[in-house]
Protein backbone atom coordinates (compact mmCIF):
# COMPACT_ATOMS: atom_id res chain seq x y z
CA UNK A 1 0.00 0.00 0.00
CA UNK A 2 1.24 3.60 -1.11
CA UNK A 3 1.78 5.77 2.02
CA UNK A 4 2.98 9.35 1.63
CA UNK A 5 5.83 10.00 4.60
CA UNK A 6 4.06 12.54 7.09
CA UNK A 7 5.92 13.73 10.54
CA UNK A 8 3.50 12.72 13.29
CA UNK A 9 4.34 13.42 16.53
CA UNK A 10 4.52 10.30 18.63
CA UNK A 11 3.15 11.99 21.69
CA UNK A 12 1.91 15.62 21.61
CA UNK A 13 2.80 18.52 23.41
CA UNK A 14 0.68 17.83 26.42
CA UNK A 15 1.20 14.44 26.53
CA UNK A 16 4.99 15.06 26.29
CA UNK A 17 4.89 17.44 29.44
CA UNK A 18 2.09 14.71 31.42
CA UNK A 19 4.88 12.15 31.14
CA UNK A 20 7.68 14.26 32.01
CA UNK A 21 5.69 14.97 35.34
CA UNK A 22 3.97 11.68 36.52
CA UNK A 23 7.08 10.31 38.84
CA UNK A 24 5.24 11.65 41.54
CA UNK A 25 3.80 8.01 43.15
CA UNK A 26 5.24 5.04 43.28
CA UNK A 27 3.69 3.47 39.86
CA UNK A 28 5.30 5.32 36.79
CA UNK A 29 2.82 5.75 34.73
CA UNK A 30 2.75 6.89 31.33
CA UNK A 31 0.01 8.32 28.66
CA UNK A 32 -2.48 5.69 27.34
CA UNK A 33 -2.72 7.17 24.02
CA UNK A 34 -5.09 9.00 21.97
CA UNK A 35 -6.50 6.46 19.34
CA UNK A 36 -6.23 2.91 19.20
CA UNK A 37 -4.61 2.74 15.69
CA UNK A 38 -8.00 2.26 13.48
CA UNK A 39 -6.81 2.28 10.19
CA UNK A 40 -9.35 4.85 8.71
CA UNK A 41 -10.11 6.77 12.27
CA UNK A 42 -6.65 6.93 13.93
CA UNK A 43 -7.80 9.26 16.84
CA UNK A 44 -10.95 7.16 17.40
CA UNK A 45 -11.27 5.34 20.92
CA UNK A 46 -7.90 5.78 23.63
CA UNK A 47 -5.40 3.67 24.33
CA UNK A 48 -4.67 2.26 28.27
CA UNK A 49 -7.96 1.44 29.65
CA UNK A 50 -11.25 -0.31 28.89
CA UNK A 51 -15.07 1.12 29.94
CA UNK A 52 -17.16 -1.46 31.32
CA UNK A 53 -20.00 1.26 31.82
CA UNK A 54 -21.32 4.78 30.74
CA UNK A 55 -23.70 6.04 33.30
CA UNK A 56 -24.97 9.46 31.72
CA UNK A 57 -26.98 11.89 32.83
CA UNK A 58 -28.46 14.03 30.69
CA UNK A 59 -30.85 17.59 30.50
CA UNK A 60 -31.41 18.25 26.95
CA UNK A 61 -33.21 22.03 25.82
CA UNK A 62 -34.42 21.41 22.71
CA UNK A 63 -35.73 24.95 22.58
CA UNK A 64 -32.01 26.10 23.06
CA UNK A 65 -30.65 23.04 21.69
CA UNK A 66 -28.77 23.38 24.87
CA UNK A 67 -27.25 19.42 26.46
CA UNK A 68 -26.10 19.52 30.22
CA UNK A 69 -24.34 16.11 30.81
CA UNK A 70 -22.27 14.33 33.53
CA UNK A 71 -20.94 11.22 32.18
CA UNK A 72 -19.24 8.38 34.95
CA UNK A 73 -17.52 6.19 32.82
CA UNK A 74 -15.77 2.96 35.37
CA UNK A 75 -12.98 1.49 33.29
CA UNK A 76 -9.86 -0.83 34.13
CA UNK A 77 -6.28 0.48 33.26
CA UNK A 78 -4.86 -2.10 30.68
CA UNK A 79 -1.43 -0.25 31.70
CA UNK A 80 0.19 2.07 34.31
CA UNK A 81 -1.26 5.42 33.56
CA UNK A 82 -0.01 8.68 34.56
CA UNK A 83 -3.02 10.13 31.66
CA UNK A 84 -5.34 8.53 29.69
CA UNK A 85 -7.83 10.35 26.85
CA UNK A 86 -11.43 10.54 26.23
CA UNK A 87 -12.87 11.37 22.68
CA UNK A 88 -15.73 14.74 23.04
CA UNK A 89 -16.30 16.73 20.05
CA UNK A 90 -17.29 20.09 20.96
CA UNK A 91 -18.94 21.23 24.28
CA UNK A 92 -17.86 22.33 27.23
CA UNK A 93 -15.97 20.83 30.11
CA UNK A 94 -16.36 22.14 33.57
CA UNK A 95 -15.08 19.75 35.53
CA UNK A 96 -13.13 16.51 35.37
CA UNK A 97 -12.87 13.84 38.42
CA UNK A 98 -11.11 10.66 39.09
CA UNK A 99 -12.03 8.35 41.87
CA UNK A 100 -13.87 11.58 43.32
CA UNK A 101 -10.53 13.45 43.35
CA UNK A 102 -10.15 16.90 41.02
CA UNK A 103 -8.15 15.88 37.49
CA UNK A 104 -6.58 18.35 35.62
CA UNK A 105 -7.36 18.13 31.90
CA UNK A 106 -6.28 19.28 28.53
CA UNK A 107 -8.31 19.54 25.30
CA UNK A 108 -7.00 19.28 21.77
CA UNK A 109 -9.57 18.59 19.05
CA UNK A 110 -12.00 16.07 19.87
CA UNK A 111 -9.03 14.28 22.69
CA UNK A 112 -10.02 15.25 25.97
CA UNK A 113 -6.94 14.41 28.16
CA UNK A 114 -7.42 13.58 31.89
CA UNK A 115 -4.02 13.81 34.42
CA UNK A 116 -5.38 12.27 37.64
CA UNK A 117 -3.47 13.69 41.03
CA UNK A 118 -2.20 10.27 41.12
CA UNK A 119 -1.44 7.20 38.47
CA UNK A 120 -3.50 4.64 37.68
CA UNK A 121 -2.09 1.16 38.26
CA UNK A 122 -2.39 -1.43 35.41
CA UNK A 123 -5.53 -3.19 36.32
CA UNK A 124 -7.05 -1.29 38.89
CA UNK A 125 -10.81 0.18 38.08
CA UNK A 126 -11.37 4.03 38.11
CA UNK A 127 -14.06 5.72 38.18
CA UNK A 128 -13.83 8.82 35.88
CA UNK A 129 -16.47 11.84 35.62
CA UNK A 130 -16.90 14.73 33.56
CA UNK A 131 -19.62 17.42 33.53
CA UNK A 132 -20.53 19.47 30.68
CA UNK A 133 -22.97 21.26 28.59
CA UNK A 134 -23.26 23.33 25.64
CA UNK A 135 -24.44 23.09 21.77
CA UNK A 136 -23.84 19.69 20.56
CA UNK A 137 -23.10 19.48 16.79
CA UNK A 138 -23.99 17.62 13.94
CA UNK A 139 -20.79 15.95 12.11
CA UNK A 140 -20.05 15.48 8.43
CA UNK A 141 -18.43 11.85 7.49
CA UNK A 142 -16.17 11.66 4.95
CA UNK A 143 -18.34 10.35 2.90
CA UNK A 144 -20.57 13.52 3.17
CA UNK A 145 -23.47 11.62 4.89
CA UNK A 146 -24.29 13.48 8.55
CA UNK A 147 -24.90 11.78 12.06
CA UNK A 148 -24.38 13.21 15.54
CA UNK A 149 -26.45 15.30 17.52
CA UNK A 150 -29.15 15.74 14.79
CA UNK A 151 -32.05 18.09 15.22
CA UNK A 152 -35.39 16.63 14.14
CA UNK A 153 -38.68 19.29 13.91
CA UNK A 154 -39.31 18.68 17.50
CA UNK A 155 -36.37 17.40 19.37
CA UNK A 156 -33.09 15.96 18.56
CA UNK A 157 -31.71 12.54 16.74
CA UNK A 158 -28.13 10.80 18.13
CA UNK A 159 -26.74 8.56 15.64
CA UNK A 160 -23.01 7.66 16.04
CA UNK A 161 -21.86 5.34 13.16
CA UNK A 162 -18.83 6.00 12.89
CA UNK A 163 -17.89 8.51 15.09
CA UNK A 164 -20.48 10.89 15.85
CA UNK A 165 -21.19 9.56 19.85
CA UNK A 166 -18.53 11.86 20.53
CA UNK A 167 -20.72 14.69 20.27
CA UNK A 168 -23.00 14.34 22.95
CA UNK A 169 -21.04 12.13 25.44
CA UNK A 170 -17.53 11.50 26.78
CA UNK A 171 -15.83 8.09 25.98
CA UNK A 172 -13.93 5.37 24.24
CA UNK A 173 -15.34 6.32 20.91
CA UNK A 174 -14.46 3.02 19.29
CA UNK A 175 -16.14 -0.29 18.24
CA UNK A 176 -13.29 -2.29 19.56
CA UNK A 177 -14.09 -1.44 23.50
CA UNK A 178 -17.77 -2.14 24.26
CA UNK A 179 -19.01 -1.44 27.47
CA UNK A 180 -22.82 -1.46 29.83
CA UNK A 181 -24.98 1.90 29.80
CA UNK A 182 -27.46 3.24 31.94
CA UNK A 183 -28.58 7.07 30.77
CA UNK A 184 -30.94 9.28 32.52
CA UNK A 185 -32.54 11.85 30.19
CA UNK A 186 -33.86 15.01 31.60
CA UNK A 187 -36.55 16.39 28.95
CA UNK A 188 -39.50 19.15 28.84
CA UNK A 189 -42.91 17.62 30.23
CA UNK A 190 -44.48 16.51 26.68
CA UNK A 191 -41.57 15.12 25.20
CA UNK A 192 -40.10 11.90 24.98
CA UNK A 193 -36.68 10.57 25.16
CA UNK A 194 -35.68 7.09 24.07
CA UNK A 195 -32.80 5.04 23.98
CA UNK A 196 -31.05 1.87 23.68
CA UNK A 197 -31.68 -1.04 26.46
CA UNK A 198 -34.81 -1.03 28.60
CA UNK A 199 -36.81 1.43 30.65
CA UNK A 200 -36.52 1.45 33.43
CA UNK A 201 -38.71 4.16 34.91
CA UNK A 202 -39.91 7.44 32.90
CA UNK A 203 -41.43 9.95 35.52
CA UNK A 204 -43.38 13.54 35.15
CA UNK A 205 -42.90 15.93 37.61
CA UNK A 206 -43.52 19.73 37.69
CA UNK A 207 -42.40 20.70 33.91
CA UNK A 208 -39.75 17.92 33.48
CA UNK A 209 -40.01 14.07 32.71
CA UNK A 210 -37.32 11.94 33.27
CA UNK A 211 -36.53 8.77 31.87
CA UNK A 212 -34.13 6.19 32.92
CA UNK A 213 -32.53 3.94 30.03
CA UNK A 214 -30.35 0.73 30.80
CA UNK A 215 -28.26 -1.80 28.31
CA UNK A 216 -27.23 -5.34 29.95
CA UNK A 217 -25.27 -6.39 26.97
CA UNK A 218 -22.23 -4.56 25.75
CA UNK A 219 -22.71 -1.83 23.50
CA UNK A 220 -19.86 0.04 21.03
CA UNK A 221 -20.43 3.70 21.54
CA UNK A 222 -21.43 4.20 17.79
CA UNK A 223 -24.53 1.91 18.42
CA UNK A 224 -26.17 4.30 21.09
CA UNK A 225 -28.88 5.81 20.38
CA UNK A 226 -31.23 9.06 21.79
CA UNK A 227 -34.14 10.22 20.06
CA UNK A 228 -36.01 13.38 22.20
CA UNK A 229 -39.39 14.90 20.42
CA UNK A 230 -43.01 13.66 20.55
CA UNK A 231 -43.81 10.32 19.76
CA UNK A 232 -46.38 7.40 19.09
CA UNK A 233 -44.92 5.00 21.75
CA UNK A 234 -46.05 1.26 21.34
CA UNK A 235 -45.19 -1.42 24.04
CA UNK A 236 -45.67 -5.16 23.72
CA UNK A 237 -43.32 -8.50 23.68
CA UNK A 238 -43.01 -11.29 20.99
CA UNK A 239 -44.13 -14.35 21.59
CA UNK A 240 -41.07 -15.37 23.77
CA UNK A 241 -41.79 -12.68 26.10
CA UNK A 242 -39.13 -10.25 24.47
CA UNK A 243 -40.04 -6.80 25.29
CA UNK A 244 -40.73 -4.80 21.97
CA UNK A 245 -40.78 -0.86 22.53
CA UNK A 246 -41.25 1.21 19.40
CA UNK A 247 -41.08 5.00 19.05
CA UNK A 248 -42.37 6.74 15.76
CA UNK A 249 -42.66 10.10 14.66
CA UNK A 250 -46.45 10.72 14.62
CA UNK A 251 -46.14 11.81 10.91
CA UNK A 252 -45.11 8.02 10.04
CA UNK A 253 -47.37 6.28 12.41
CA UNK A 254 -49.52 5.12 10.15
CA UNK A 255 -47.10 4.29 7.44
CA UNK A 256 -44.87 1.99 9.51
CA UNK A 257 -47.42 0.24 11.39
CA UNK A 258 -47.65 -2.84 9.32
CA UNK A 259 -44.40 -3.33 8.74
CA UNK A 260 -43.39 -2.49 12.97
CA UNK A 261 -45.89 -5.21 13.41
CA UNK A 262 -43.61 -7.67 11.81
CA UNK A 263 -40.80 -7.26 14.31
CA UNK A 264 -41.50 -10.50 16.16
CA UNK A 265 -42.51 -12.65 12.97
CA UNK A 266 -38.46 -11.17 11.36
CA UNK A 267 -37.12 -12.25 14.94
CA UNK A 268 -38.48 -15.60 15.07
CA UNK A 269 -36.68 -16.57 11.71
CA UNK A 270 -33.38 -14.78 12.13
CA UNK A 271 -32.94 -16.87 15.56
CA UNK A 272 -33.85 -19.91 13.34
CA UNK A 273 -30.94 -18.87 10.64
CA UNK A 274 -28.86 -17.26 13.40
CA UNK A 275 -29.73 -18.70 16.22
CA UNK A 276 -30.80 -16.64 19.89
CA UNK A 277 -31.47 -13.08 19.74
CA UNK A 278 -28.76 -11.65 21.58
CA UNK A 279 -30.46 -8.68 23.58
CA UNK A 280 -33.10 -8.34 26.19
CA UNK A 281 -35.30 -6.22 24.08
CA UNK A 282 -36.15 -4.80 20.89
CA UNK A 283 -37.78 -2.42 19.14
CA UNK A 284 -37.17 0.05 16.53
CA UNK A 285 -37.59 4.08 16.10
CA UNK A 286 -38.96 6.03 13.25
CA UNK A 287 -37.57 9.67 13.41
CA UNK A 288 -36.67 12.02 10.32
CA UNK A 289 -33.73 14.83 10.82
CA UNK A 290 -32.87 16.80 8.18
CA UNK A 291 -30.54 15.80 5.82
CA UNK A 292 -30.24 11.76 7.06
CA UNK A 293 -31.44 9.17 4.11
CA UNK A 294 -30.34 6.24 5.84
CA UNK A 295 -31.38 3.74 8.91
CA UNK A 296 -28.86 2.77 11.65
CA UNK A 297 -28.84 -0.80 13.81
CA UNK A 298 -28.79 0.97 17.17
CA UNK A 299 -28.63 -1.69 19.23
CA UNK A 300 -31.94 -3.04 20.46
CA UNK A 301 -33.85 -0.34 18.76
CA UNK A 302 -32.60 0.78 14.90
CA UNK A 303 -33.34 3.84 13.74
CA UNK A 304 -35.18 4.51 10.70
CA UNK A 305 -35.58 7.60 8.78
CA UNK A 306 -39.33 7.51 7.81
CA UNK A 307 -41.37 4.51 7.61
CA UNK A 308 -38.91 1.00 6.89
CA UNK A 309 -39.94 -1.18 4.01
CA UNK A 310 -39.83 -5.15 5.18
CA UNK A 311 -36.11 -5.27 3.77
CA UNK A 312 -35.08 -2.70 5.72
CA UNK A 313 -36.40 -4.00 8.28
CA UNK A 314 -34.81 -7.32 7.87
CA UNK A 315 -31.21 -5.76 7.58
CA UNK A 316 -31.52 -3.59 10.74
CA UNK A 317 -32.73 -6.76 12.52
CA UNK A 318 -30.26 -9.11 11.44
CA UNK A 319 -27.71 -6.24 12.47
CA UNK A 320 -28.37 -7.06 16.11
CA UNK A 321 -26.23 -10.33 15.79
CA UNK A 322 -24.14 -9.12 12.77
CA UNK A 323 -22.34 -5.86 13.84
CA UNK A 324 -23.98 -5.42 17.52
CA UNK A 325 -23.24 -8.68 19.15
CA UNK A 326 -20.41 -9.90 17.20
CA UNK A 327 -18.76 -6.13 16.74
CA UNK A 328 -16.16 -5.33 14.31
CA UNK A 329 -12.67 -5.17 15.72
CA UNK A 330 -11.98 -1.46 13.75
CA UNK A 331 -13.67 -0.11 10.78
CA UNK A 332 -11.58 -2.20 8.69
CA UNK A 333 -14.00 -5.23 9.17
CA UNK A 334 -17.34 -3.18 7.87
CA UNK A 335 -18.27 -5.95 5.61
CA UNK A 336 -18.62 -8.22 8.88
CA UNK A 337 -21.47 -5.66 9.37
CA UNK A 338 -22.91 -4.87 5.88
CA UNK A 339 -22.07 -8.16 4.22
CA UNK A 340 -23.85 -10.22 6.80
CA UNK A 341 -26.97 -7.95 6.93
CA UNK A 342 -27.07 -7.53 2.81
CA UNK A 343 -26.75 -11.84 3.11
CA UNK A 344 -29.89 -11.73 5.53
CA UNK A 345 -32.36 -10.14 3.12
CA UNK A 346 -31.09 -12.63 0.27
CA UNK A 347 -32.09 -15.25 3.13
CA UNK A 348 -35.52 -13.75 3.72
CA UNK A 349 -36.23 -13.58 0.52
CA UNK A 350 -35.15 -17.64 -0.17
CA UNK A 351 -37.16 -18.15 2.83
CA UNK A 352 -40.26 -16.08 1.92
CA UNK A 353 -41.06 -17.39 -1.97
CA UNK A 354 -38.54 -14.51 -3.47
CA UNK A 355 -35.35 -15.41 -5.39
CA UNK A 356 -32.71 -17.95 -4.00
CA UNK A 357 -29.72 -15.94 -2.34
CA UNK A 358 -27.68 -18.17 -5.30
CA UNK A 359 -29.46 -16.11 -8.36
CA UNK A 360 -29.73 -13.07 -6.31
CA UNK A 361 -25.85 -13.60 -6.01
CA UNK A 362 -25.93 -14.55 -9.96
CA UNK A 363 -27.97 -11.11 -10.37
CA UNK A 364 -25.19 -8.66 -8.86
CA UNK A 365 -22.41 -10.55 -10.76
CA UNK A 366 -24.05 -10.60 -14.13
CA UNK A 367 -24.88 -6.80 -13.43
CA UNK A 368 -28.81 -7.31 -14.41
CA UNK A 369 -29.64 -6.84 -10.61
CA UNK A 370 -28.99 -2.99 -11.35
CA UNK A 371 -31.08 -0.43 -12.78
CA UNK A 372 -27.49 1.13 -14.63
CA UNK A 373 -24.05 -0.04 -15.32
CA UNK A 374 -22.45 2.13 -13.33
CA UNK A 375 -24.12 0.71 -10.16
CA UNK A 376 -23.60 -2.77 -11.73
CA UNK A 377 -19.28 -2.08 -11.86
CA UNK A 378 -19.42 -0.18 -8.40
CA UNK A 379 -19.56 -3.42 -6.34
CA UNK A 380 -16.15 -4.02 -8.02
CA UNK A 381 -14.22 -0.82 -7.41
CA UNK A 382 -12.42 -2.43 -3.93
CA UNK A 383 -12.50 -5.91 -2.07
CA UNK A 384 -14.75 -6.04 0.48
CA UNK A 385 -12.18 -6.46 3.40
CA UNK A 386 -9.94 -3.59 2.16
CA UNK A 387 -11.81 -0.27 2.04
CA UNK A 388 -9.29 2.31 0.53
CA UNK A 389 -10.17 4.85 2.87
CA UNK A 390 -12.20 6.22 5.48
CA UNK A 391 -15.29 7.63 2.91
CA UNK A 392 -16.11 4.15 1.54
CA UNK A 393 -16.12 1.98 4.59
CA UNK A 394 -19.78 2.05 3.81
CA UNK A 395 -20.01 1.70 -0.11
CA UNK A 396 -21.43 -0.80 -2.19
CA UNK A 397 -18.46 -3.69 -2.25
CA UNK A 398 -19.28 -3.56 1.38
CA UNK A 399 -22.64 -4.95 1.28
CA UNK A 400 -23.08 -6.59 -1.51
CA UNK A 401 -20.14 -7.89 -2.89
CA UNK A 402 -19.48 -8.63 1.14
CA UNK A 403 -22.77 -10.73 1.02
CA UNK A 404 -21.37 -12.27 -2.51
CA UNK A 405 -18.03 -13.53 -0.38
CA UNK A 406 -20.85 -15.72 2.19
CA UNK A 407 -22.23 -17.17 -1.08
CA UNK A 408 -19.28 -18.35 -1.99
CA UNK A 409 -18.30 -20.00 1.08
CA UNK A 410 -21.61 -21.84 0.80
CA UNK A 411 -21.19 -22.50 -2.43
CA UNK A 412 -17.79 -24.19 -0.78
CA UNK A 413 -19.27 -25.71 2.30
CA UNK A 414 -22.69 -26.64 1.17
CA UNK A 415 -25.74 -25.57 3.11
CA UNK A 416 -26.07 -27.99 6.54
CA UNK A 417 -22.28 -26.93 7.28
CA UNK A 418 -23.23 -23.17 6.19
CA UNK A 419 -25.93 -23.03 8.51
CA UNK A 420 -24.02 -24.15 11.03
CA UNK A 421 -20.64 -21.42 10.16
CA UNK A 422 -23.75 -18.26 10.11
CA UNK A 423 -24.94 -19.18 13.76
CA UNK A 424 -21.58 -20.42 14.84
CA UNK A 425 -19.81 -17.45 14.52
CA UNK A 426 -22.59 -15.08 16.07
CA UNK A 427 -22.39 -17.57 18.85
CA UNK A 428 -18.21 -18.08 19.15
CA UNK A 429 -18.16 -14.12 19.25
CA UNK A 430 -21.01 -12.80 20.96
CA UNK A 431 -21.34 -10.04 22.33
CA UNK A 432 -17.61 -9.38 21.48
CA UNK A 433 -15.35 -8.23 18.96
CA UNK A 434 -13.71 -10.25 15.76
CA UNK A 435 -11.89 -9.47 12.56
CA UNK A 436 -12.08 -10.42 9.49
CA UNK A 437 -9.01 -13.08 10.01
CA UNK A 438 -11.01 -14.30 13.36
CA UNK A 439 -13.63 -14.88 10.12
CA UNK A 440 -11.87 -16.94 7.64
CA UNK A 441 -9.97 -18.91 10.46
CA UNK A 442 -13.43 -19.56 11.69
CA UNK A 443 -14.79 -20.66 8.71
CA UNK A 444 -11.62 -22.58 7.99
CA UNK A 445 -12.19 -24.63 11.27
CA UNK A 446 -15.54 -25.13 10.72
CA UNK A 447 -14.72 -26.99 7.24
CA UNK A 448 -11.24 -29.01 7.51
CA UNK A 449 -9.92 -30.52 3.70
CA UNK A 450 -12.21 -27.70 2.11
CA UNK A 451 -9.71 -25.25 0.32
CA UNK A 452 -10.92 -21.41 0.59
CA UNK A 453 -7.64 -19.56 -0.08
CA UNK A 454 -9.06 -18.75 -3.89
CA UNK A 455 -12.44 -17.14 -2.17
CA UNK A 456 -10.18 -15.01 0.18
CA UNK A 457 -7.98 -13.73 -2.33
CA UNK A 458 -10.23 -13.03 -5.04
CA UNK A 459 -13.69 -12.08 -2.84
CA UNK A 460 -12.47 -11.06 0.16
CA UNK A 461 -9.09 -9.29 -0.64
CA UNK A 462 -8.58 -9.20 -4.45
CA UNK A 463 -8.83 -6.39 -6.49
CA UNK A 464 -10.97 -6.23 -9.79
CA UNK A 465 -14.05 -8.88 -10.30
CA UNK A 466 -13.36 -12.49 -9.97
CA UNK A 467 -13.42 -14.14 -12.94
CA UNK A 468 -16.07 -17.06 -12.20
CA UNK A 469 -18.97 -16.40 -10.10
N1 LIG B 1 -24.96 0.78 9.09
C1 LIG B 1 -25.98 1.47 8.33
C2 LIG B 1 -26.86 0.40 7.71
O1 LIG B 1 -26.44 -0.34 6.88
C3 LIG B 1 -25.43 2.35 7.25
C4 LIG B 1 -24.47 3.38 7.71
C5 LIG B 1 -24.77 4.63 8.12
C6 LIG B 1 -23.04 3.25 7.83
N2 LIG B 1 -23.64 5.29 8.49
C7 LIG B 1 -22.58 4.48 8.33
C8 LIG B 1 -22.13 2.23 7.60
C9 LIG B 1 -21.22 4.69 8.58
C10 LIG B 1 -20.79 2.43 7.85
C11 LIG B 1 -20.33 3.65 8.35
O2 LIG B 1 -27.98 0.23 8.04
ZN1 LIG C 1 -26.29 -2.22 7.38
Amino acid sequence: MARSVRLVPALTAVQLALALTACGSGVHGTPGGSGVLDPYFPKAGNGGYDVGHYALRLAYDPDAHHLTGTATLTARATKDLSAFNLDLRGLEVGEVTVGGVTARWNRAGQELTVRPRDDIERDETFRVTVRYSGVPEAVTDPDGSEEGWLRTTDGVLALGEPTGSMTWFPGNHHPSDKAAYDLTVTVPRGLRAVSNGELLSERTAGDRTVARWHTTEPMASYLATLAIGDFDISRSRTGDGLPVYTAVDPAETEASRPVLARIPEVLRWAERRFGPYPFSSSGAIVDRAADVGYALETQTRPVFPGAPDLTLLVHELAHQWYGDSVTPESWRDMWLNEGFATYAEWLWEEDHGGPSAQETFDGLYSGDAFDTEEAGEAIWEFPPAQPPDAARVSAPPVYGRGAMVLQKVRQAVGDERFWRILRGWADEYRHGNADTADFTAYVEEQAPGTDFEEIWEEWLYGEGKPERP
